[in-house]
C-alpha cells in the first residue's frame, strides 16, 4: 500500500494544482466536506481520486475503525501502559455505558462534572470565597497538557469569559509565577494545582512557592488551594481539602485531559453551561467519527491529508495557521497533541518504524504571521503544507470590517501558495522600472513557485461548542494517524530521559557536587553559569 501511494505520488509530483482545478470543475466541491458545522477544504492539495482512493485503503489495512471501537468502548488500547483510552467519556454527557474492568465509568465522569459544576458555580457566585472576599483571580498551575488545553480554550473563548481572571503558570522558570502573583491578590486568589501525577517538579515547585506567597497574608493558605489530579492521596499531602480535589482516571492522558477536572478554570471563566457546550462539541464530534464513512469522515481525512504530505510526499513539517486571533494557542497546543502523541521511532510492535513518525508541527495566527516567516513558506527551497482555519463570524460585531479583511487575507494565502508567480508576470511587475539584466535580477527574486500545498477549516464561529468540535476533531486525526502509523499514541516515554537527568544534575548545578564525569560540554556550561551567579 506504501508502495502504491509512493509510486502514485513519483508518477503526480510534478503537476500543477492549479490545473487540477481545471481539469475538473467540480473538484473543489469532490475534495473537501462539510459535516457538523464546519467545512475542510483539501482540494488545494495534490491529492486526486487515485491517490484519496489509495490513502482510504491505508485505513483499512491499519484496520482503523475496528481500533477506533476499542477505544470508544474502552479497550485498553495504551498497550505499553495498559490502559484504556478513554477521554472521550469525559464528554459522554448522555450516552452509553463505557466499561472498563467490569465497570462502567460514566456514573463517576458525571458525579465529578457535577462537583466541578457546583464548585465553579460558587466561585463565580461568591458563596466560596477567598479570605479576602470574592474571588477575583484564579491561577492554575499546571504544565503540558495540565496547561496548554485550559490556557488555550480560554483565550479562544474569552467573549465567553465572565468569571473570576484566570492566569496559566506552568514554567518553571520564576519569572513565570512572579508575574503571575504580582498581579493577584493573595486573599481574593484561588490556586488550582493540575497535575495528574501531582509529582511533576515544575509544577509541585510552582504550588509550594504559591502556597508560601498567599501564607504571607492569608491564615489559611490551603483553603484557598484546589487541586485537579489522579493522586488523590499525593493532594491530601499537600494540605488540599478532598472537598476541593477532583481526581480523573489513568485513561485520560495528559494532553487529552482539558475535557475533565484539568478545564475547572476554563469552566470557572466561563461558567458550568458554556463549558458543557464545549464538551457538547466535542460528543458531536465523536459521534460523527464513529458514523461517518470513510470518505465523508472529517478526521479521518484531514489524518490522510496528514499522511500524503509528511509520510508520502516527504514534507516534514505542518504550519497550523489560524485566522483567528483568539486561537493564538492551539499551535501550541496541537504542538503537544500531536509530537507527544505521534513523535515515536517504534510501533506497537517495538520494531522501528518503516515510514516516518508523526509531524512537526508549529504556527502562529494569521495575519501576523504574513510578516514573519510566510516569506519561507512562499519562496523557501523546502514546501510547508499550511493548515489554514478561519471563522466566518468573529465576536466584534462593530468591527466587522476588519474581520472581512481578515477573511481575505487568509483566502488570498492559500491561493498565492497555489497560483504563485511565473517569472513572465514578475518581469511585468518590474518592467517599468528595470531593464536588461537588471531587470532579469529582479524580477528572480519575485517569482513565487506556487504549486504548495494548504488546506483550510472553516466554521461559522468561535463558540464554546465550535471549539469542542475543532479540538475533538484534532484529537481524532492524531489517533487516525498514530493507528496508520502503528504508533502508541498514548504514551510518553520521550520525555522521561532528560527529567532523570535534570534531577541528577540538580545538585552539581547547586554546587553540592561536582561535574565529574559529565562530559565537556555540560561540565563547560555547569562551569560558567556557577561562576555566573547560578
Ligand atoms: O511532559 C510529560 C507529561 O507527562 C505530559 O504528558 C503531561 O501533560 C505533563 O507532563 C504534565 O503531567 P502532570 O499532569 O502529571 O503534572
Amino acid at each position: 500500500m506504501w508502495d502504491e501511494l509512493k509510486a502514485h505520488h513519483e508518477a503526480v509530483a510534478g503537476r500543477r494544482i492549479e490545473r487540477l482545478f481545471g481539469a475538473d470543475e467540480a473538484r473543489a466541491e469532490t475534495f473537501s466536506l462539510t459535516a457538523l458545522d464546519m467545512l475542510f477544504d483539501y482540494s488545494k492539495t495534490n491529492i486526486d481520486a487515485a491517490g484519496l482512493g489509495l490513502l482510504i485503503d491505508l485505513l483499512d489495512k491499519a484496520k482503523v475503525a475496528e481500533r477506533r471501537d476499542a477505544m470508544f468502548s474502552g479497550a485498553k488500547i495504551n498497550e505499553t501502559e495498559g490502559r484504556a483510552v478513554l477521554h472521550t467519556a469525559l464528554r459522554n454527557l448522555d450516552g452509553d455505558a463505557v466499561i472498563v474492568d467490569g465497570q462502567d465509568v460514566i456514573p463517576g465522569v458525571h458525579e465529578v462534572l457535577s462537583r466541578m459544576e457546583a464548585f465553579a458555580g460558587d466561585v463565580r457566585s461568591g458563596a466560596y470565597a477567598g479570605q479576602g472576599g470574592k474571588i477575583t483571580d484564579v491561577v492554575n498551575i499546571g504544565i503540558g497538557g495540565s496547561d496548554l488545553g485550559p490556557a488555550m480554550g480560554y483565550r479562544a473563548l474569552s467573549p465567553y469569559a465572565d468569571g473570576p481572571r484566570c492566569h496559566f503558570v506552568s514554567n518553571v522558570d520564576p519569572g513565570d509565577i512572579a508575574e503571575v502573583l504580582r498581579a493577584c491578590d493573595p486573599a481574593t486568589t484561588l490556586v488550582i494545582v493540575a497535575s495528574k501525577t501531582f509529582t511533576t517538579i515544575e509544577t509541585m515547585t510552582n504550588a509550594r512557592t504559591a502556597r508560601a506567597w498567599m501564607g504571607e497574608t492569608v491564615s489559611e493558605p490551603a483553603a484557598q488551594f484546589a487541586a485537579l489530579s489522579s493522586a488523590v492521596d499525593k493532594t491530601s499531602d499537600f494540605g488540599i481539602d478532598p472537598a476541593r480535589v477532583f481526581g480523573f482516571e489513568d485513561w485520560v492522558g495528559g494532553r487529552y485531559s482539558m475535557w475533565g477536572p484539568i478545564g475547572l478554570s476554563l469552566m470557572i471563566a466561563i461558567g458550568p453551561e458554556a463549558f458543557r457546550a464545549f464538551l457538547r462539541g466535542g460528543q458531536a464530534m465523536d459521534r460523527h467519527f464513529r458514523a461517518a464513512e470513510w470518505h465523508e469522515n472529517m478526521p479521518a481525512l484531514l489524518a490522510l491529508v496528514g499522511i500524503w504530505h509528511n509520510q508520502i510526499c516527504g514534507h516534514a513539517t505542518r504550519a497550523v495557521l489560524p485566522y483567528d486571533n483568539r486561537l493564538g494557542r492551539l499551535p501550541a497546543y496541537l504542538q503537544q497533541l500531536e509530537m507527544e502523541s505521534n513523535g515515536k521511532s517504534v510501533g506497537m510492535d517495538g520494531k522501528p518504524l518503516t515510514t516516518d513518525s508523526g509531524p512537526i508541527v508549529w504556527g502562529e495566527p494569521g495575519t501576523n504571521g504574513q510578516h514573519a516567516f510566510y516569506q519561507l513558506i512562499h519562496q523557501g527551497t523546502r514546501v510547508v503544507p499550511a493548515e489554514f482555519l478561519i471563522a466566518a463570524e468573529g465576536h466584534e460585531e462593530e468591527l466587522h470590517h476588519q474581520h472581512q479583511l481578515l477573511v481575505a487575507n487568509c483566502l488570498a494565502q492559500s491561493e498565492a501558495l497555489m497560483k504563485g508567480r511565473t517569472l513572465d508576470e514578475a518581469r511585468e511587475k518590474v518592467a517599468a522600472k528595470f531593464e536588461g539584466d537588471e531587470l532579469e535580477r529582479q524580477a528572480a527574486h519575485r517569482v513565487f513557485p506556487g504549486n504548495r500545498p494548504s488546506t483550510t477549516l472553516a466554521y461559522p464561529k468561535l463558540t464554546p461548542e465550535m471549539l469542542g468540535q475543532i479540538v475533538a476533531l484534532y484529537e481524532h486525526r492524531v489517533f487516525v494517524e498514530g493507528t496508520i502509523l502503528g504508533i502508541n499514541s498514548y504514551d510518553q516515554w520521550g520525555v522521561e530521559l532528560g527529567k532523570e537527568l535534570a534531577t541528577a544534575l540538580q545538585p552539581i548545578v547547586e554546587g553540592k557536587e561536582e561535574p565529574a564525569g559529565k562530559d565537556g560540554s555540560t561540565a563547560g556550561l555547569v562551569t560558567f553559569l556557577r561562576k555566573n551567579g547560578t
